[in-house]
């Protein structure tokens, strides 16, 4: 059985105290780990998570990348930068990038496509609004999300790993049931299937309001390779309870 991964995105959350106290808890339980555990951090602490994770099997990831290589753009931080820095994986297209910061689907392929180039493995957020649910178009939404990136990035395709984050439950406490979650991780799994042969590979995450209580079951489901936790990873005990979910499920 392939490994779970589970990531925290602290999102834009921390200081150099939290961070101090909250890495080197995580480290210290994540030694023995049977599955994969990565934090996701706001750029400026990817220097100080870097040496506090150092000689641990913690990864160091980052929430977003430059689709550009280098020069004139001002803000971006490129993919060479975070590899610097030990960067091992990179959030593109989280839902609060599309909505809030207008990140479109070839946009994010792009990114998807820089990290890659630089041997980041991108975690390629998709997921559909409360709306496009109840308007019966989560299928399509998904679909549109994931093909952009397929197109892009060819065969390299079974070097991402993907996350499925219902926008309606992020931050919301609803959690997908782990039957909806499953539904569309299967379906993400088909797409990608048809354009590699390595789709059992890559990491299908779930992420969406996924806590110490409801790990275990999504974690339980054939398509579920993970999860991306955002408020439950920064606080260290209810992390490592989702890592422990996934050792169990790892083994
Ligand atoms: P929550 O776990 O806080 O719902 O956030 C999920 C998320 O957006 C992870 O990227």
């Amino acid at each position: 059985m392939k490994k779970k991964l589970v990531a925290g995105n602290w999102k834009m959350n921390g200081t150099l105290e939290a961070n101090d106290a909250l890495v080197r808890a995580v480290a210290a339980g994540v030694k023995d780990a049977s599955c994969l555990v990565a934090v996701c951090v706001p750029a400026p602490y990817l220097a100080q998570v870097q040496m506090l994770k150092a000689g641990t099997p913690l990864e160091l990831g980052a929430q977003d990348v430059s689709p550009h290589a280098q020069g004139a753009y001002t803000g971006e931080v490129s993919a060479a930068m975070l590899r610097e820095f030990g960067v091992r994986y990179a959030i593109v297209g989280h839902s609060e990038r599309r909505q809030y910061h207008g990140e479109s689907d070839a946009l994010v392929a792009e990114k998807a496509k820089t990290a890659l180039a630089s041997g980041i493995t991108p975690i390629v957020c998709v997921g559909e609004t409360l709306a496009e649910r109840e308007a019966g178009r989560t299928e399509d939404v998904v679909k549109r999300q994931m093909a952009a990136v397929i197109h892009v990035n060819g065969h390299c395709i079974s070097e991402i790993v993907v996350a499925y984050e219902p926008v309606w439950a992020i931050g919301t406490g609803k959690t997908a049931t782990p039957e909806q979650a499953q539904q569309v991780h299967a379906l993400l799994r088909k797409q990608l299937a048809a354009a590699t042969e390595h789709a059992e590979r890559v990491h299908i995450l779930y992420g969406g309001s996924m806590n110490a209580a409801n790990a275990a079951t999504l974690l339980a489901q054939p398509d579920i390779d993970g999860g991306l936790i955002g408020g439950a990873s920064l606080k260290s005990a209810d992390f490592l309870q989702i890592v422990a979910a996934a050792n169990a499920a790892s083994r």
